[in-house]
């Protein structure tokens, strides 16, 4: 396990070209560039050089850096798990909650014949008339941030029956092996930590849940 101080340090001098041969660096400069002091900065570049992760060289006009194969291997694994955390492949993304119940005013609003044909048309199942509403824990309200940039549908309001019906917009997720969607209606009145989800089928039933039953709703961002 390399010390991250020493990460930090190898990762600067990398920046500065020392993968592509010796830099000129002082341990003033490389002080500097840290924000640490001098010694410090010298104490680090002698502990990098005693894992053999960069070589010293002390010429007339000041010292020589370079990073050692050893030293790149070190950087590539960092980059490698870079790669991993942000491959847009790998973006899947879990919410987990409890299961609460609504007003049902949900079930009414699925039930309008425009909702469920634009739901239906975009989503690739016709849903059922109502939503499950979930409670977020709070570690998934800050995933589902994340979420704020992925593959949202929007479906504009319209007006019917003399009234007007806010938009919404849908993403499409999995609970438990079913299609479902996220529905986030624009004119919803809950808060961040409460999603509303609809599927072609009525998922209480088909998954036995209950209120308070954890759950997991896993979204693939492509
Ligand atoms: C597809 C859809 C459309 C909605 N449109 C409206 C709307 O036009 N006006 C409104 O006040 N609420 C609208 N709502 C939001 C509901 O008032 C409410 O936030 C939510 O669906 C509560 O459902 P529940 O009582 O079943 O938990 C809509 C909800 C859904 C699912």
């Amino acid at each position: 396990m390399v010390e991250a101080e020493d990460l930090q340090s190898l990762k600067t001098i990398a920046l500065l070209g020392g993968c592509r041969g010796p830099i000129r660096l002082s341990s003033q400069s490389l002080g500097n560039v840290l924000g640490i002091s001098p010694q410090t900065a010298s104490r680090r570049l002698i502990a990098l050089e005693r894992q053999q992760f960069v070589a010293r060289t002390m010429k007339p006009d000041g010292q020589y850096v370079a990073v050692t194969r050893e030293g790149e291997q070190i950087l590539k694994r960092e980059y490698a798990d870079y790669v991993r955390i942000f491959n847009p492949d790998q973006k899947k993304y879990t919410l987990t909650g409890t299961v609460i119940s609504g007003l049902g005013e949900g079930r009414y609003y699925m039930s309008i014949p425009h909702y469920k044909e634009q739901f239906g048309g975009c989503l690739g199942f016709e849903p059922f008339p109502g939503t499950l509403n979930i409670r977020l824990d709070p570690a998934s309200v800050e995933v589902r941030k994340h979420l704020d940039h992925a593959g949202w549908i929007e479906i504009p309001g319209f007006t019917a029956d003399e009234r007007t019906f806010g938009g919404a917009s849908v993403i499409p997720c999995r609970i438990g092996g079913y299609r479902c969607a996220i529905v986030v209606p624009s004119r919803t009145h809950y808060p961040e930590d409460i999603i509303e989800v609809i599927a072609g089928c009525e998922l209480r039933k088909a998954l036995n849940l209950n209120d308070n039953d954890t759950i997991e709703v896993e979204i693939t961002h492509d």
